[in-house]
């Protein structure tokens, strides 16, 4: 579904933020803004802020905010459309959905075809394990699996039966498009090219659900020692496994209670989890996760568990996904679970009290890592050292820097070393493969930096609160001078909304697809970094710092090439030349 442009504009402008939010979150006024409790991490003292004025909500705990479309998409984990409608219906605007470029309109249609025909095909499989002579024996395996009734109801769990043609024929019944199934995967054309069979035979069907209850796909297993244990669909138009997660879409809600999501890898630990009153589960199914995979969970709980079995498989498997947690920063626990045991035989065997008790003495990150790497190297002088040389590959891939120093003191105290020989390690191992970027590594030397980014966010600040000052922007070109190429990328989102227009910053937001700038923007929004008494001097002198810094520095740069020429410095006139043409190739984007 689309919805035009101007559409989206009447509900921003019609919808009222502080009514909307008031029917999930209680508000109180305080100043210019309504505070409550943050319904997207769990606090005792109201961080979360509505500023009606704005019509916008940040909360200055966990940073999330947006305007009152993102509010509902992340509060009731639904997409855009699916927010617009619901706010539309509220306000009683009604929305006819417009024309769309061609290509637009084939691809949504596809897609449409993709999740009918999944949906149908679902239904066949969920049949298949209750016909009585033929399914029996999926179902006898699933009870001997612990699996309950209810568990496959909710999960639609399935079987396809043992033909090669259960599928092929029930496209032709039903005239269904044999290139559409093979698009999604369910069927396969002959070698000989005369005809088409079923990928799926004899297996458990999984139907894998995307995030509003669409099926995406299915992963099928034996019920023996055969290989492949699973198979699954391939990536399609509406399956993308570096997205998608098994059973998001019925552990949300608890993940959300919770504040906390565990996260384990097959189908069966999921459901067994799951069954058991562990809810707040989901399963990456074997794949590697994806920064996008933690991106969509952090939407939903602030914590992550792991639970990996404890086999060298399992093991490795962690150490590539933690990768991912730190560069993200997540507050994320290990839990590997003892020998011989993935999640859901632990859960058959041992229960649900047992699991809990494991988890809440879960390893962190750092505990974690720290105990693999000793097991291996042992803890003499060499061991520590080693392990060191280990650990600051990972330590270097943590972008904030408050996370770093934390880890960095866990590390130093639990090796006995000094915290600043780890820190100078750290450094070391950062240079090697970061020798262009200027980041946390070079904190003394580019005092530049903070400053400049600081005077760009007061610059974007400025446009959000006072759009008056847009044209001024537009004339000067002054987003060309920006740094951070992401709020030269905001600002000019900025610019090209209509400064006039009512609700003008969730109009803004309304164009960024991107959660995390949505979220920039409300704080820069919410945070006012400047007076409010003469806009336009204010606007006028941070414009001409920002350019005037800006050129200076190449001045600077200019007039150091010229001098390493003289002297002969080929070395460092190099690395000048390269920063320059660095700088040069910046502004022509
Ligand atoms: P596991 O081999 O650990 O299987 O694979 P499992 O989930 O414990 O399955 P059971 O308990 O033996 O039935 C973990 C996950 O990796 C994916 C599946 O999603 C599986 O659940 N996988 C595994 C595949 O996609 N293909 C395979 O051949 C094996
Ligand atoms: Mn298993």
């Amino acid at each position: 579904m689309y919805i035009p442009e101007e559409k989206i504009s009447e509900i921003l402008n019609t919808s009222d933020i502080v009514d909307i939010i008031s029917e999930s979150v209680i508000l109180k006024k305080s100043g210019r803004n309504f505070f409550g409790l943050c319904p997207f991490h769990s606090e005792k003292t109201p961080s979360f802020s509505v500023n009606a004025s704005k019509q916008i909500f940040h909360c200055f705990g966990c940073s999330a905010g947006g305007n009152v479309l993102s509010f509902i998409m992340k509060y009731h984990g639904i997409t855009f459309p699916e927010a617009a409608k619901m706010v539309a219906r509220k306000y009683n605007i009604t929305i006819e959905t417009k024309e769309i470029n061609p290509s637009k309109r084939r691809e949504l249609h596809l897609k449409e075809s993709l999740f009918r025909l999944n949906k149908t095909i679902m239904g066949v499989y969920f049949d298949g394990l209750k016909n009585l002579n033929k399914g029996e024996k999926a179902e006898k395996y699933l009870k001997q699996r612990g699996i309950s009734e209810d568990t496959i109801e909710q999960f639609r769990l399935g079987f396809s039966i043992d033909n090669w043609d259960t599928i092929v024929k029930v496209l032709k019944e039903q005239k269904i498009s044999k290139n559409i199934a093979v698009q999604c995967g369910l069927i396969l054309e002959r070698k000989q090219k005369n005809g088409y069979y079923d990928r799926f035979r004899n297996r458990i069907m999984f139907p894998i659900f995307d995030i509003n209850m669409q099926v995406a796909g299915f992963g099928g297993r034996v019920m023996d020692d055969a290989m492949p244990k699973y198979m699954n669909s391939p990536e399609t138009p509406v399956y993308n496994k570096s997205r998608i997660l098994y059973g998001l879409h019925a552990a949300k809600q608890f993940c959300r209670q919770e504040g906390l999501v565990y996260i384990v890898e097959g189908y069966f630990d999921f459901l067994s989890l799951y069954q058991h009153g562990i809810k707040n589960t989901v399963a990456s199914l074997g794949t590697a996760l994806t920064p996008d995979h933690v991106r969509i969970l952090k939407g939903y709980a602030a914590k992550m568990v792991l639970v990996f079995d404890s086999d060298a498989a399992g093991i490795n498997a962690a150490k590539r996904s933690i990768k991912i947690f730190m560069k993200e920063g997540v507050d994320t626990r290990i839990l590997v679970l003892p020998e011989g045991n993935d999640p859901d035989s632990y859960m058959v065997k041992h229960g649900p009290e047992a699991f809990n008790a494991l988890a809440s003495n879960a390893k962190t990150i750092m505990q974690f890592l720290l105990q693999v790497s000793i097991d291996s190297h042992g803890l003499s002088v060499e061991g520590r050292i080693r392990i060191l040389d280990d650990m600051k590959q990972q330590l270097s891939l943590i972008q904030d820097s408050a996370l770093r120093s934390l880890y960095i003191k866990e590390l130093a105290e639990n090796l006995n070393i000094d915290e600043k020989a780890v820190l100078e390690k750290v450094r070391e191992q950062y240079l090697k493969h970061n020798t262009k970027k200027l980041s946390w590594i070079d904190e003394k030397k580019d005092e530049e930096k903070p400053e400049s980014d600081r005077r760009e966010e007061q610059m974007i600040s400025m446009m959000l609160n006072c759009p008056e000052i847009i044209d001024e922007i537009k004339n000067s070109e002054v987003l060309e001078y920006f740094y951070s190429e992401k709020l030269k990328h905001i600002g000019k989102k900025i610019i090209s909304v209509d400064p006039c227009k009512k609700a003008f910053i969730t109009n803004v937001m309304a164009r960024i697809a991107n959660n995390e700038d949505q979220e920039l923007i409300a704080s820069y929004a919410m945070n006012s970094f400047f007076s409010e008494q003469d806009v336009h001097q204010t606007a006028r002198s941070i414009i001409n710092r920002i350019i005037r810094v800006r050129k200076r520095k190449e001045n600077t740069l200019t007039s150091k090439i010229i001098s390493a020429e003289k002297g002969c410095d080929s070395e460092l006139m190099e690395l000048l030349k390269q920063k320059q043409a660095e700088i040069q190739q910046l502004q022509n984007r």
